[in-house]
């Protein structure tokens, strides 16, 4: 049984935990998190014990693997403690906010051979998977065009908008990862444009909560991404793809499939599924459990750290873009090591 420690105990440690608690490939050894009240009740719940010190969770014999479901701030110090220590990692979106320091951090993981799974949880989702299983078997031809919508029930708290990183970094990092997978190819060109429109305050972080970008591949296929803090009609999460011999298209979800008809309205549904916590729940499970089965078996992870640095260089590009309302040149390898936040992207 391979033994796992989770690291946090917030909203998205609190999914881990459970799918941890429910695979039956590992034992969910403990939880940690210096937040003694969280921790202490999650570990109850799971009957697993509670450690209040990452390191201390990390050092112990009897863990196997890590998941790293803390603050963003922590992903770092974490993942090099733990890959220095041969274990293995699940780590969450992002790796970091700064992305000169991923870059170095990468560098120093990869240095140790460190196993590292970045926890891009919306390849693991069912609609994501028809997706990508429909053009892999050819049922649409070449792709031509990508739109993938997604948006939020309502803005977050300014507290965790503070240091989400911004829209494009917190938000929109789940769509590059989308986009680069159903794509196949490394985008070549990014235009983003961001607003504020639910929200002006956001000029004070330096944030927006509304956001358009458009990707361009070498051999020409375009992906629009757009993003919104605030839809009232709930949370919008929808794909299309464009192909030479057809169109793949995903839709919302919702409770149930019951449409009513009244004197009022006609088709009227339940409301959309409210938020990530609970449309994205099973992609979730599906993650950790591919995490435990590549360990168990041998595999390589399905998702990596190049994945992790290549959706944070596209959300630094796509920031360089807004601010120069201008498109920017992306390197298909992948970041250079000169670039950083505001210097070095060649402007088109
Ligand atoms: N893959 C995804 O869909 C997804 C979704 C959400 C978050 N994330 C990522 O996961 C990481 C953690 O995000 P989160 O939303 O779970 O963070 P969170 O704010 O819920 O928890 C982070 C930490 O804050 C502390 N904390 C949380 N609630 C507290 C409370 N009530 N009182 C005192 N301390 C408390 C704990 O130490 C906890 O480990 C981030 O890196 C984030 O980017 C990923």
């Amino acid at each position: 049984m391979l033994k796992v420690a989770i690291l946090g105990a917030g909203r998205i440690a609190q999914i881990h935990s459970k799918s941890a608690f429910l695979n039956s490939q590992c034992e969910l050894k403990l939880i940690a998190d210096p937040w003694k009240e969280g921790v202490d009740k999650l570990a109850n719940e799971l009957h697993c014990e509670a450690c209040y010190d990452y390191y201390e969770a990390i050092d112990r014999d009897d863990v196997d693997a890590i998941v790293i479901a803390t603050a963003t701030d922590l992903h770092i110090d974490l993942m090099l403690h733990a890959v220095k220590r041969k274990k293995p990692v699940l780590c969450e979106k992002p790796i970091d906010l700064d992305f000169q320091r991923s870059i170095t951090a990468v560098k120093e993981i990869q240095s140790h051979d460190g196993k590292v799974m970045l926890a891009f949880n919306r390849r693991f989702d069912e609609d994501t998977i028809a997706i990508k299983e429909a053009i892999l078997n050819n049922e649409i031809g070449e792709i031509r065009q990508v739109i993938i919508t997604s948006r939020d029930p309502g803005m977050q708290p300014v507290e965790y908008l503070k240091t989400s990183g911004g829209i494009f970094k917190d938000m929109t990092i789940h769509d590059f990862d989308t986009a680069r997978y159903i794509l196949g190819e490394e985008p070549i060109e990014i235009f983003a444009t961001a607003s504020r429109l639910v929200d002006e305050e956001l000029a004070s972080i330096n944030d927006y909560d509304t956001c358009s970008i458009t990707l361009k591949t070498q051999s020409g296929k375009q992906c629009i991404i757009n993003n919104c803090r605030e839809a009232v009609y709930g949370y919008d999460q929808r794909i299309e793809v464009l192909g030479s011999q057809g169109l793949l298209k995903t839709q919302n979800h919702r409770p149930t499939t019951l449409k009513k008809y009244t004197l009022d309205f006609t088709g009227a549904q339940k409301p959309l599924l409210n938020f990530f916590l609970q449309r994205y729940i099973s992609s979730y499970r599906k993650e950790f459990d591919v995490f435990v089965s590549c360990l168990v078996e041998g595999n390589e992870f399905p998702t990596n750290l190049f994945d992790g640095l290549q959706a944070l260089y596209l959300a630094v590009c796509a920031i360089a873009s807004t601010e120069s309302n201008k498109a920017i040149a992306v390197n298909p390898e992948g970041p250079k090591e000169s670039l950083t936040d505001d210097i070095g992207l060649f402007l088109l």
